[in-house]
């Protein structure tokens, strides 16, 4: 079948948000916004070039929720003050101009911030050029509240600016992650413990989101099973802890689960099923819509993508195709969209073998 008429390419709706095709562009920081955490006229073209090459969803690199601790270098972007909002808005709109829909990531470093907080009170090793890091501190009652808080104001800007939808960082290692880990949350009250404790918060998060943004509103939670700090973490061991995650999420009012995998088509629980991925299970369980994301048309994986080895390109339908065989109902595309802003155009137009392959070095500037 040709590009131009996979699922892939067709356009897909929920509640307030229709896309013209199931492209996703994944959440990738960048880390040039002013040192105010301003997104830069640079940021805004970024991308407005994507939306230009026809990503049907445009989800923005991590955006810290606070001044705080949500952040872990100064130039991140941020989504706390109206000058900040009024940055972003500027960023809606070139998106909505050039026919893309747009969804701000709403992100809390936590334990990996400048500032961090955490679960529970703890220290981290020392940077790999030697430096300490700042200790952890344990979130406490005003803590819950500040976060709470943060994820409340963010929310009512996005739909205050005109956003698509919204997503939840609930990924990698941060704020949210590390309180559903058993090895960074080791807390003994209603937080910690068992996984029903160790999901309250993040969703109490959720909660307190959708309230803010009322029915019609996407929202979108990211999770996985890997963190930063430990590619090795399973937090889900089988099926049916993933079952109460899913199903949790999807009670507490999350529309659209995008599962953070470094291949999409990695096989989740071997043991239970030969073939289905993270994406499968989870919209299985929850019968939720469905990101799948990971080494779409790139070959390295993420924990080579920076070292000497250079990538190449790879073809893109073994990703595209868990649309057609009801593994996902979006695809989100990550490195490949830095290298290519038209990825969009010349994977449909039937050309992905002339797409540019990704290279560390692209993430200098933003072109
Ligand atoms: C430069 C870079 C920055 C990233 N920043 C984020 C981020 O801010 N939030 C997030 O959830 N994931 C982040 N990721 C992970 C991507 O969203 C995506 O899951 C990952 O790159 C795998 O997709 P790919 O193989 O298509 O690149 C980042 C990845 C890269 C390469």
């Amino acid at each position: 079948m040709p590009f131009k008429d996979i699922l892939a390419f067709k356009p897909w709706s929920l509640k307030s948000m229709t896309l013209r095709n199931r492209i996703v562009m994944a959440p990738m920081t960048r880390r040039k916004a002013a040192e105010d955490g301003i997104a830069t006229d640079e940021i805004r073209q970024y991308y407005e070039r994507r939306a230009q090459g026809e990503v049907g969803l445009i989800i923005s690199e991590g955006t810290g929720i606070d001044g705080v601790h949500s952040f872990d270098t100064a130039t991140v972007p941020r989504f706390e003050t109206p000058e900040q909002h009024a940055a972003w808005k500027r960023v809606v709109d070139s998106v909505h101009e050039a026919g893309g829909a747009f969804a701000p990531q709403l992100w809390h470093c936590g334990r990996l911030a400048s500032n961090p907080i955490g679960p529970c009170d703890d220290q981290l090793s020392d940077r790999p050029d030697g430096t300490p890091r700042p200790k952890i501190r344990g979130m406490n009652s005003d803590d819950f509240k500040q976060v709470l808080n943060a994820y409340i104001s963010a929310a009512t800007a996005s739909i205050e600016m005109g956003c698509d939808a919204l997503e939840i960082h609930g990924a990698h290692g941060y704020l949210l992650d590390s309180f559903l880990s058993p090895s960074n949350n080791t807390r003994e009250d209603e937080y910690g413990g068992s996984l029903e404790n160790r999901m309250r918060f993040p969703l109490e998060v959720v909660r307190a989101v959708r309230e803010a943004v009322g029915p019609d509103f996407p929202v979108i939670y990211r999770f996985s099973q890997w963190k930063v700090d430990d590619y090795k973490e399973l937090k889900f061991q089988n099926s049916s802890e993933l079952s109460q995650w899913v199903l949790a999420l999807r009670d507490a009012g999350v529309d659209i689960l995008h599962v953070s995998t470094r291949d999409a088509n990695d096989v989740a629980f071997e043991d239970e099923d030969p073939k289905k991925t993270l994406a499968g299970w989870s919209r299985d369980l929850s019968l939720l819509p469905v990101i799948a994301v990971g080494k779409v048309s790139v070959t390295l994986p993420m924990d080579k993508a920076y070292g000497e080895v250079k990538d190449t390109v790879a073809d893109p339908w073994p990703k595209l195709k868990l649309l057609e065989d009801e593994e996902a109902d979006l695809i989100a595309v990550g490195r490949a969209l830095i290298a290519n802003p038209n990825w969009v155009q010349t994977v449909r137009d039937g050309h992905w073998q002339d797409l540019t392959s990704f290279d560390k070095s692209l993430l200098a500037d933003l072109h």
